[in-house]
């Protein structure tokens, strides 16, 4: 069979790391202009593939509404396609899934048909500033910073994001904290070397490929924005003085997030909040053994309240003293 992948991030990382053989996949497509290649195989803009022969595009992105569009303007067969990712809105966007259980395991074939409920935005978050496109990735997480950000107002600080990628997350705080200034710390080329050992290939590769200049130009606000990069916390030397009203922490690995729970933390303002991405994930269970360590060095266990987002934020937060 002739199949293609339509995303190079984690989505794409995570079908084969789940069990999609590379070697069964002729290309991978890119609709954002990235080319190279992607765990040995050519990375590829979907116009590319118009008039061409093919069996199957497992859509591992999930723009899924996006994507749908554009796969209909270029003439390709809705029965070839498999949207792996928000494959659920009201109905299944599948038509078939005969061609797929070719090459996906039976359990992820299983998770992909079970019903996924469209969810109702809050009735009190009026006029927001996120756009569709950042809710179709995680709807819980982003209302939900919403709602953080909005508690912000008089509390001093900065917004910060370690494990910032393609900056989708780091958008969204953009938008939403427009006159606060936002620290982005990334290698923007993936974990470090010593961590990244013995990691899932494709969650691994799919990190590489972030682009620093990129993700400016996908900012709201992009004179807020001060990027640093290179591997983290080397990257944070001479900004000890600084303090933080919203940290998101997102780093995936015990050590990195070690490193930022250990600067973060005690920079947070008195009424801040700090983010810390993937608490509850079964696939990355070094960010809770992290918030472990920190909290045996600290003696405490810190305040803190899980979201039911997709993979498990754990929001943590200072109390701060009201002025009676
Ligand atoms: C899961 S991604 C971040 C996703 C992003 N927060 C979002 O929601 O779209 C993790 C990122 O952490 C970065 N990273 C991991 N360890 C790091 C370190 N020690 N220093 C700098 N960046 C690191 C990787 O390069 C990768 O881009």
């Amino acid at each position: 069979m002739k199949i293609y992948v339509w995303g190079t991030g984690c989505g794409a990382g995570d079908l084969l790391d789940r069990g999609l053989d590379p070697r069964e996949v002729c290309g991978f497509l890119d609709g954002e202009g990235r080319d190279g290649s992607f765990l040995g195989r050519p990375i590829m803009a979907p116009d590319a593939l118009r008039g061409r022969d093919f069996d199957l595009i497992l859509v591992a992105s999930r723009q899924a509404e996006a994507i749908a569009a554009k796969a209909e303007e270029l003439g390709f067969p809705r029965e070839k396609l498999l949207f792996c990712r928000n494959n659920w809105s009201l109905q299944d966007r599948n038509l078939s899934y005969e061609r797929a259980a070719r090459v996906l395991p039976e359990e992820l074939l299983e998770e992909l048909r079970r019903p996924q409920r469209a969810m109702r935005d809050p009735m009190w978050l009026e006029h927001s500033p996120l756009q569709d496109r950042d809710l179709e990735n995680d709807c819980v997480r982003l209302r939900s910073l919403e709602g953080i950000c909005r508690r912000l107002e008089g509390i001093p600080g900065d917004a910060a994001e370690l494990g910032v990628y393609r900056g989708a997350f780091a958008r969204c705080i953009n938008a939403l904290l427009p006159k606060r200034r936002l620290w982005l710390f990334d290698t923007f080329s993936g974990f470090a070397e010593e961590e990244a050992g013995g990691q899932a290939a494709g969650l691994v590769e799919a990190h590489r490929l972030a682009d620093a200049k990129k993700l400016l130009s996908l900012l709201p606000h992009p004179e807020r924005a001060e990027i640093r990069r290179g591997l983290f916390p080397g990257t944070a030397e001479g900004l000890e003085e600084l303090r933080f009203a919203l940290v998101s922490l997102d780093v995936d690995l015990e050590e990195s997030t070690l490193s930022g729970l250990r600067w973060f933390w005690p920079r947070l303002s008195a009424g801040g909040f700090l983010l810390l991405h993937d608490w509850a994930n079964p696939k990355l269970p070094g960010v809770a053994r992290a918030l472990e360590r920190y909290e045996g060095e600290l003696g405490c266990a810190l305040p803190a309240v899980p979201l039911c987002d997709v993979c498990g934020t754990l929001v943590l937060t200072k109390s701060r003293r009201l002025n009676t």
